[in-house]
């Protein structure tokens, strides 16, 4: 377990709230894509047994989330929207480096940041809302999105020296905060 370094800013939370319709579409989205990070996963790394297990099991979960997402979407009369880019996932993308050693250590961490922004937000929506089924659904998907953190980075340590997996992270974190200090505050996960 790490520290983020930047905390969302409250505002971020009130916008979502105030446009909860918009933020479930993003929402579903970003679970979507999840899913299919964690198989791309699987494809790139198929001689390493642990990611291969670690990420079909994520996939999968990632993909009863987008279900879930999906569910309360259709009781509220809203529709998916269509794909978007994520600046935030791209740009962090962006930091992988070269060379297939470096590229999976950056991508393990880089999963692992992008899963505890998300188990942070998610967390702050859950602590605002009022009590209900849709606040019990936020509860239970933070605490998914904290194993998802882990998962990645127990990854990370299996194929890694801490003290190698320590300083890319500190690295990352710094870029990360920096990143998310910059995107605008709108109804969507990041
Ligand atoms: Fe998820
Ligand atoms: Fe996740």
């Amino acid at each position: 377990m790490f520290k983020l370094r930047y905390s969302t800013d409250p505002a971020w939370v009130e916008t979502v709230l105030s446009n909860f319709d918009a933020f479930l579409i993003d929402h579903a989205a970003a679970e979507k894509k999840a899913s299919g990070m964690a198989l791309s996963m699987v494809s790139h790394y198929p001689d390493k047994p642990d990611i291969v297990k670690a990420m079909i099991d994520l996939s999968i979960e990632e993909m009863i989330h987008f279900r879930e997402v999906v569910k309360i979407m259709t009781a509220r009369n809203i529709q998916l929207g269509a794909d978007t880019r994520d600046e935030y996932v791209n740009k962090l993308r962006k930091l992988m480096r070269n060379g297939s050693e470096l590229y999976m250590l950056d991508r393990l961490l880089i999963g692992g940041i992008i899963e505890a922004r998300g188990c942070e937000r998610f967390g702050l929506i859950a602590a605002a809302l009022p009590e209900g089924e849709l606040k019990k659904f936020y509860v239970a998907i933070t605490e998914s999105e904290a194993n998802h953190e882990n998962l990645f980075f127990d990854l990370a340590r299996n194929h890694f020296a801490t003290a190698i997996v320590d300083e890319r992270l500190n690295e990352l974190l710094d870029a990360e905060a920096a990143l998310v200090a910059e995107l605008p505050i709108i109804a969507a996960l990041h």
